[in-house]
């Protein structure tokens, strides 16, 4: 890591080629020869290399945006193996993924489901859908990330899904491949999955009855990571479990882990700028901020932070770990036990999801370098943004 800092710079975020691949195929294995795909969620970690290393595992993609659906066709991946999800995809976005020809869209509601009809009408197409299914149960985890419950924004209720399918079976452009469901994020307990699955799995039931033809079911993602001392089940756990409930061979299993295949194959690399000890608080400052990792910031994550290079310098003092951003909830980390000398190397763990991912521009901060350590080799996948980078587009008024 000091030669990744030394060569590239700090804050950077560093991800592992060997740890994705072994995420990816704990999912994968385990399905032995059970018709499946894999859809990763680009949300969690975009970066073109990342998800050029998925492609070429051959696996599938959920995304949520024209931009995700750019990004997986730029890697290498095959847009026969995109899933589109999301709650307000626009005409634009339908119309560029059925140019490209994607596997599903993820319908979240009854307008979208006409509009997806239209716009494929217009194209002389006909888009295949499955359903996003709303089935009100609890993902345990926090209200920002829970999306499972009949008060969220996504999906269709579970009560309303009958009738929402016969329509879609009467509209011309349309062909119903399956079903869907996502319940939320960071779920540690394979509870939610079965108590969601359950009440799917009626429905397919009925549906099926009804003559509707469900050839796939995806489950969405949302299986947790240890940032600290969770324990959630491991994904081969997760995956029996769902090949129990759909137990028809004749359905595909689609999932989409996001978390799960990068949270903890990368780590964001910050160095310590200034010790700054107060009468209530010690601070460590780094470099990197709320802007590069909003996690704490803004869902009082934790993320373990540990030091670079150990030293014996003196005992661990408690330091709130903070980024140079102004404001006070800019901290990658609270009361954190460590030995720190100004200029040390530190890094936040569990950092290869939603880290780079969500990050911005905010105080007109250049966005952090990416590398991906490949057998032993670091490559720069994303330069550090430039001075020019950060006031591109912009323009004054005219005189
Ligand atoms: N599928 C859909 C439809 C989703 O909305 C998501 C995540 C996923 C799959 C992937 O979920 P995962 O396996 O990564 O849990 N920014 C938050 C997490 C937001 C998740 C949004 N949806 C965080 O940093 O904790």
């Amino acid at each position: 890591m000091t030669d990744i800092a030394a060569e590239f710079g700090t804050p950077c975020f560093v991800y592992s080629r060997a740890a994705i691949e072994n995420q990816w195929h704990a999912y994968d294995g385990a399905f032995a020869d059970r018709a499946h795909l894999i859809c990763y969620a680009v949300k969690a970690n975009s970066n073109l290399a990342v998800l050029n290393i998925l492609a070429r595992l051959g696996s599938g993609f959920d995304i949520v945006s024209g931009g995700e659906l750019l990004r997986v066709l730029q890697a290498g991946g095959n847009a026969e193996k995109i899933v589109f999800s999301g709650v307000g995809k626009t005409r634009d976005e339908m119309r560029q993924a059925l140019q490209a020809g994607i596997k599903c869209f993820n319908i979240e509601s009854h307008s979208e489901l006409l509009l997806l009809d239209s716009v494929a009408a217009e194209m002389d197409k006909t888009a295949p859908v499955s359903l996003r299914v709303n089935p009100d149960v609890d993902a345990d985890t926090h209200p920002y990330i829970a999306t499972g419950l009949r008060e969220n924004k996504f999906g269709i209720d579970i009560n309303d899904a009958e009738s929402l399918y016969r329509e879609a079976m009467s509209l011309d452009n349309l062909r119903v491949e399956g079903i869907d469901c996502h319940i939320g994020s960071q779920i540690t307990s394979i509870d939610p999955y079965l108590d969601a699955l359950a009440r799917l799995m009626q429905l397919v039931g009925q549906l099926r009855e009804d003559g509707v033809p469900i050839r796939h079911v995806d489950v969405g993602g949302g299986l947790g990571i240890a940032y600290r001392a969770e324990t959630p089940p491991e994904p081969a756990r997760l995956v029996k479990t769902i090949m129990q409930a759909v137990a028809d061979p004749g359905l595909e299993i689609l999932m989409e882990p996001g978390r799960s295949i990068v949270g903890n194959a990368g780590l964001l690399l910050t160095r310590v700028l200034y010790l700054k000890r107060g009468r209530e608080k010690n601070f460590a400052v780094v470099d990197a901020a709320m802007n590069d990792l909003i996690r704490p910031s803004l869902y009082s994550a934790w993320q373990e932070i540990v030091p670079v290079s150990e030293h014996s310098a003196a005992a661990p003092e408690r330091y709130d770990i903070v980024g140079p951003v102004c404001e006070s909830g800019d901290f990658l980390g609270l009361d954190r036990d460590l030995a720190l000398r100004e200029g040390d190397l530190l890094a936040v763990n569990g950092a290869g999801a939603y880290g780079f991912s969500m990050s911005s521009n905010y105080n007109t901060r250049p966005r952090a370098a990416e590398i991906l350590v490949d057998a032993g080799q670091a490559h720069l996948v994303r330069r550090r943004e430039s001075m020019d980078d950060l006031l591109r587009g912009e323009a004054l008024l005219p005189e």
